[in-house]
């Protein structure tokens, strides 16, 4: 340290450093703050009693039978998370998706059993039938295709049944042309004008779901999603899906995955002020998950910078497998 003069000349108006020299300065001037409060836990709801059965590629995760996804969802409440998505794994698959609304599959059971058990906790639900058809496609397979106009009677039949069994949310994430708006007139006409729409608006063909298709069996048996998935390219037609599905009346419109389209999120946020949800995708989380088992990643930090991240791009709503960790960490 001799020879450090120090430099008499320099005279600064602004020195950034001030702000940031100890850490309640830093608590003051910090601009994104993460709460529990905006945090939707994903369960994977089976059929059965007592089972819960870890994920392979997601530790921490498990596919929950009713009573157990109750449970789950009793504790995350006890950690500060008042929202769970929930998904289903039916034992019966067949060609047209109909177990997404038989009345007593895992899905609408477990939206009852947690609305009974766990008043406090907002249930939302994904509707989609990649999980429920037998070729693991997202609808109604006509001529090699998945035609539009089909699966989205189904995908109401779905929402329908879902907003019947109590959910507060129902978010499609099919990506079907016009099934917010088919959606939201059926609800209404059976009197279910206070469930609201999260449409999974701008949902890209992505190769970070291979973990969620092992959580609930549900990769496609042949072809791919790339006719309705978007192509991850495009950014400007992510805006006009968002746009449709706003004047559809979508109440929330996501963004999945959320970390690779950062951009993304907080051009719709923007652009359009809507309440902006971004689902923290199952290979986000095992990526995580994988490097902090390894010792390569301080994984706490490496989770509350992502989902800091994922807020400031401009997102008011994470959907993560993260959701009850993260919000220990917070508390
Ligand atoms: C469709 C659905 C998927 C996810 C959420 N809803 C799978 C897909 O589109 O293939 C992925 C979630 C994740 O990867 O964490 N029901």
């Amino acid at each position: 340290m001799s020879q450090i003069h120090t430099h008499s000349s320099l005279k600064l108006t602004h020195r950034l450093r001030r702000l940031r020299q100890s850490e309640p300065m830093r608590a003051l001037v910090r601009e994104t703050r993460l709460s529990p409060d905006m945090f939707v836990l994903p369960l994977f709801v089976c059929e059965g009693e007592g089972v819960r059965r870890e994920i392979g590629s997601m530790p921490g995760v498990f596919n929950l039978s009713v009573d157990e996804a109750v449970k789950e969802a009793r504790a995350a409440h006890g950690d500060g998370i008042n929202s769970v998505i929930l998904f289903g794994l039916p034992d019966h698959k067949d060609d047209i998706g109909s177990s997404a609304y038989d009345p007593e599959a895992p899905v609408q059971c477990a939206v009852r059993a947690i609305k009974r058990e766990s008043p406090g906790t907002l249930v939302l639900t994904d509707v989609c039938l990649c999980e429920y058809t037998d070729h693991g496609h997202c609808g109604v397979v006509i001529d090699d295709e998945i035609a539009n106009d089909p699966t989205v009677g189904q995908l109401v039949r779905t929402a329908v049944s879902h907003a019947a069994a109590g959910a507060d949310i129902v978010a499609p994430s099919d990506m079907m042309d016009g099934r917010v708006a088919a959606i939201r007139a059926a609800l209404d006409e059976r009197g279910f004008e206070k469930v609201a729409i999260m449409s999974y608006a701008a949902k890209y063909w992505s190769a970070f779901y291979g973990p969620f298709r092992d959580a609930a069996d549900s990769a496609p048996k042949f072809g791919d999603r790339r006719s309705h998935q978007m192509d991850p390219a495009n950014a400007r037609e992510a805006l006009r899906e968002v746009e449709e599905d706003i004047h559809e009346g979508a109440d929330i419109v996501m963004v999945k995955p959320a970390l690779l389209y950062l951009d993304v999120i907080a051009r719709v946020k923007d652009r359009f002020g809507m309440p902006t949800a971004a689902y923290h995708v199952s290979g986000e989380y095992s990526m995580l998950k994988a490097a902090g088992r390894n010792g390569w990643i301080d994984e706490p930090r490496a989770m509350l910078e992502t989902l800091t991240s994922i807020a400031r791009a401009g997102a008011d709503i994470i959907v993560t497998y993260y959701a009850r960790e993260a919000a220990r960490l917070l508390a």
